[in-house]
């Protein structure tokens, strides 16, 4: 009950574990295909979105955005912790201005603080995170959107650990990138970054560009057409491995229906944080901001090291905290990907036995 690489299905490792084939294969272009549609159909992006599969993880696919920006750029970071303070961390190293508004653990940027900001000023792009994964806070990222839409020329939402498990929807949203990587909730192995993209911020070259090479996507897009097109492309190696486990996953995804995976996701957190409350715990998340995916929770004064190594021995590993403000204070569990209710009903147990252990 991880954050990632959440725990694999054995049809999507199995589909990972074939020969290698070349990435001019038909084999390798159709599978490359199902996952561009299938990438699409998981985020809401229409016609209007060119979908994006490249060699890394979801901080690669955050860094690539730096493609649309030219020097001197302004940006709006909205940061709910540790993964939307990264943002920041990304832009301080190129030759951009950056502005932030910080929430508090478990909080989400407040709606007022948001609009005083982009009355204020203009911003070339704002950046969001979906799902916190540092507290389990899920950000109400439509109504952020609408907010910062006039004064933004780029809106994008960093959903790393929301795409596959929460409803996700580019082209309603009206945001222009939505990202996210193979390993989280889509639940296929880590390697690769994902993105769909407004297809008219591809269209507008630019000279002023401040990004690097191998993270333009410009680079990528003829490769991303020529796969949509079923007639391939070349940019740089592509991990093949990693695209037919991921064929499998979003094969599985589309058996299973979008709007039942994600209320399977949304029934493990909710079992998940009654049990939690009922043990005398607290969630991390404020109420109404409670991600479908992860759960932050405050030990109360138990030792989160301690605490993490009895729930491994007793039989299911979770993940360490790690937001700065509640340091020593809680732990985190993931519910996402193949999560079902044997899973959940282990992780209760194995948390109830250990809080009497340690009480
Ligand atoms: C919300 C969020 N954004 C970005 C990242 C970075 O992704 P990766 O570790 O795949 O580079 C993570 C990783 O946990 C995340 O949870």
């Amino acid at each position: 009950m991880h954050m990632g690489p959440s725990v694999g299905n054995y049809r999507v490792l199995v589909a990972g574990s074939e020969e290698n084939v070349g990435f001019a294969s038909p084999e390798f272009i159709s599978a490359m295909k199902e996952c561009l549609d299938g990438l699409a159909e998981l985020t809401g992006a229409d016609g209007g979105y060119l979908p994006f599969i490249i060699p890394g993880s979801g901080t690669a696919a955050m860094e690539s955005v730096t493609t649309f920006l030219r020097e001197g750029d302004r940006i709006l970071v909205l940061s709910n912790g540790v993964f939307g303070d990264r943002w920041s961390q990304i832009f301080e190293r190129f030759p951009v201005q950056v502005d932030k508004l910080t929430a508090r653990a478990g909080e989400s940027v407040a709606m007022n603080r948001i609009s005083e900001m982009v009355s204020a000023n203009s911003y070339r792009m704002t950046v969001m995170t979906h799902v916190e994964t540092s507290t389990g806070v899920r950000a109400p990222v439509r109504e952020m959107i609408s907010a910062v839409r006039k004064n933004s020329d780029i809106v994008v939402v960093d959903g790393v650990a929301s795409v596959g498990g929460e409803e996700v929807n580019a082209a309603l949203w009206n945001a222009d990138i939505v990202l996210t990587a193979s390993q989280k909730a889509i639940g296929a192995p880590p390697g690769l970054g994902l993105l769909v993209v407004r297809k008219s911020l591809l269209a507008s070259a630019d000279k002023d560009r401040v990004c690097g090479y191998f993270l333009d996507l410009r680079n990528w897009a003829q490769v991303m057409e020529g796969m949509m097109a079923l007639k391939g492309g070349y940019f740089s190696t592509p991990p093949v491995s990693a695209v037919f486990s991921m064929r499998e996953a979003l094969r599985l995804a589309r058996e299973e229906g979008l709007s039942s995976r994600v209320e399977r996701h949304a029934a493990a957190a909710s079992a998940i944080r009654k049990a939690v409350e009922d043990m005398g715990l607290q969630v991390v998340a404020r109420e109404g901001l409670r991600s479908n995916t992860v759960t932050g929770v405050l030990l109360g004064g138990l030792d989160p090291g301690e605490f993490l190594k009895r729930c491994a021995d007793n039989g299911v590993e979770f993940a360490a905290g790690v937001h700065p403000e509640l340091k020593g204070r809680y732990f985190r569990i993931g519910h996402m990907g193949w999560v079902n209710s044997n899973d959940v009903a282990a992780a209760i147990h194995a948390m109830k036995k250990t809080v009497g252990e340690m009480t």
